[in-house]
């Protein structure tokens, strides 16, 4: 029998659209994929995967079920099998793992056990008394202590590591589970020390790290943590997710600290967590929203937490769950409001929490004055760049509405300018993701032809093929060859085809691109088009491309009628002709 924490673990460290697409090619469509279904042969895809709940359904066979009933059914293996296949991937340790690392891993969970305890033993003894004393300071009660584990590691530099040695752990399990640390000089000692210790406990009750808080104001770092160890990843996991998965309440509430998500606790609000030690990730996104449904931003009210509560909601844009913000005034975290004006107040905050879109929004309006008309265009400018974000349509029409009353500019200008201002977005991604593409190395891929010897076996043709892939590629180059080039000077007709297309998009204001531009093309050209987009998936363009391809064009045309134009059959066969002639260069070069 395999744990139900096992499974729902492996289910968490699954991605069910990455698993499928390695064997099927998938297209996002809103929020699902789907493709060709890989358990019965179809033409049209009816296989759907939905990444929110983690599931496939085919609607041509009726296939459907989990991340394990694919693996089943694609490497055709029994249940255990494919538990063992996913758990692999997942790099999690297989149900009944033998070897080394399964075994040094166990070890070092059953050390973390026994120091846990050892560190809340410690708040007992007269050198404990320090902690226990910092702890009541903070207005933790002695349930919250023992509810949370927490605990005290003493000064000495060997107190801890004696004690585990004497319980059995070797020096080499110390070091691998991160309890002592080595000297310059070569001699080891206790990284926890004369701390307040915080064990963090993972989904299935194991003690995987430690954070570790100095009691005065010296002494190193506030908090020390615990590094990645064989069973602990910092960004993978979060503070009191063990405790809050309990709730019944699925609106979970994502503070800054330890001592926050503690204080949360202990005032009833149970699905209260924090990361580790560093900032939000996009793997803590994904576990939370495996178990929330909402999940409320409680941050520090300070400048920091202020810009971790934007990064936490952009990682958050990926996740189909509810994000709200709760604005704390008056006190610097969670923890400190709870002491100033109690739980109670704490709850209609919750409550009157505002969702992401209008959190932005009031702190854009908050830094301008709008009795001005310079504060008023600003905080236009600035609310049209956050509804460029993760807005419904529906969402832009109700907050642009809104902007019109406040702003008293009218909702058509704000609808304009948001429009404009989506399609610059647009032309930024591409570029974003052409920058991408250079920077991931294509630069050593890139075919530019006349850099190869082959200037002169460049045709015109080919010239105007590459131009049209640069001018859809690369849309800020399109004013300039538009300036530069017209249709009428094309060779071949298919491309001035595309070109006159790719004009008129531009020009009506709409994002040209191979969808946009094939409902103006015919069958044929179409099919051209995405031959040459094809081939120039992972070419990067530059101005000197963009200015050879012009020049190649203007200068070898002569300003030619319609009755000069190529048939294609023609320019097919001269541009066999140039390739042969150029691979001939290539070879004698
Ligand atoms: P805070 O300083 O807000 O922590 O840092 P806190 O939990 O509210 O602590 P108190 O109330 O001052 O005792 C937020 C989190 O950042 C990490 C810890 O995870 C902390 O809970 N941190 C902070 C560190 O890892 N190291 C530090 O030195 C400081
Ligand atoms: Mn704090």
């Amino acid at each position: 029998m395999i744990s139900q924490d096992y499974l729902q673990e492996l289910a968490q460290r699954t991605d069910l659209v990455e698993l499928v697409s390695g064997y099927v090619k998938l297209r996002h469509r809103g929020r699902t994929y789907t493709g060709l279904c890989p358990f019965h042969s179809e033409k049209t895809p009816s296989f759907v995967v939905y990444p929110e709940n983690q599931s496939f359904y085919c609607f041509g066979c009726g296939v459907g079920g989990d991340a394990i009933t694919f693996v089943k059914k694609i490497q055709n293996v029994d249940y255990l099998e494919a538990v063992k296949t996913l758990a692999a991937r997942a790099g999690m340790p297989l149900p009944e793992e033998k070897d080394d690392t399964s075994r040094l891993k166990s070890r070092i969970l059953a050390m973390n056990k026994d120091a846990a305890r050892f560190y809340c033993a410690q708040l007992n003894t007269p050198e404990g008394m320090q902690a226990r004393g910092y702890l009541r300071a903070r207005a933790l009660q002695d349930a919250t202590i023992r509810r949370f584990g927490l605990g005290y590691s003493p000064a000495g530099f060997h107190t801890t590591s004696d004690y585990l040695q004497k319980k059995g752990y070797t020096q080499q399990e110390m070091l691998a589970g991160g309890m002592i640390r080595q000297s310059q000089k070569g001699g080891y000692f206790d990284f926890f020390r004369g701390r307040v210790m915080f064990p963090i406990i993972d989904l299935r009750g194991n003690v995987i790290a430690f954070g570790g808080r100095r009691m005065g104001e010296e002494g190193g770092p506030k908090y020390l943590n615990s590094g990645d160890t064989p069973v602990f990843k910092k960004s993978r996991n979060m503070f009191a997710l063990n405790l809050a998965k309990r709730s019944k309440s699925r609106r979970y509430i994502l503070c800054e600290g330890y001592m926050d998500a503690i204080a949360l606790h202990q005032a009833g609000f149970d699905t209260a967590v924090a990361p580790l030690g560093t900032a939000f990730t996009p793997e803590q996104a994904r576990l939370l929203s495996t178990y929330a449904d909402e999940l409320v931003l409680s941050y520090d009210s300070d400048e920091a937490g202020q810009k971790a509560t934007r990064r936490a909601i952009a990682i958050l844009e990926q996740e189909s769950i509810k994000v709200s913000v709760l604005g704390i005034t008056g006190a610097k975290d969670p923890d400190e409001f709870l002491k100033k004006y109690g739980a109670e107040r704490f709850s209609m905050l919750l409550d009157g929490c505002s969702n992401a879109i209008e959190y932005e929004l009031s702190r854009a309006k908050a830094k301008y004055d709008l009795a001005t008309a310079d504060g008023r265009l600003s905080y236009v400018r600035e609310a049209i760049g956050v509804l460029c974000g993760r807005c419904t349509p529906t969402e832009r029409d109700v907050y642009i509405g809104r902007l019109s009353q406040e702003t008293d500019i009218s909702r058509q200008a704000l609808s304009s300018q948001l429009q404009s201002a989506l399609r610059q977005l647009n032309r930024r991604d591409e570029r974003k993701r052409q920058q991408q593409l250079l920077s991931e190395g294509s630069v050593g891929r890139v075919k530019v032809p006349y850099s190869q010897g082959g200037q002169k076996a460049m045709g015109v043709a080919f010239a105007e093929q590459q131009l049209m892939a640069a001018a859809i590629k690369k849309p800020e180059f399109l004013p300039y060859i538009l300036k530069k080039l017209s249709a009428q000077q094309l060779l071949s007709q298919q491309i001035a085809q595309i070109y006159t297309a790719v004009g008129q998009l531009y020009e009506q204001g709409q994002y040209v691109d191979f969808s946009a531009l094939s409902q103006c093309l015919t069958d044929e050209t179409r099919t051209l088009l995405s031959r040459i987009l094809a081939q120039n998936y992972d070419v990067a363009f530059t101005q000197r491309d963009v200015d050879f391809y012009l020049d190649k064009i203007a200068q070898s045309v002569p300003r030619s009628s319609q009755a000069g134009k190529m048939s294609e059959a023609e320019l097919s066969d001269y541009l066999d002709k140039l390739k042969q002639k150029k691979l001939k260069g290539n070879h004698n070069g």
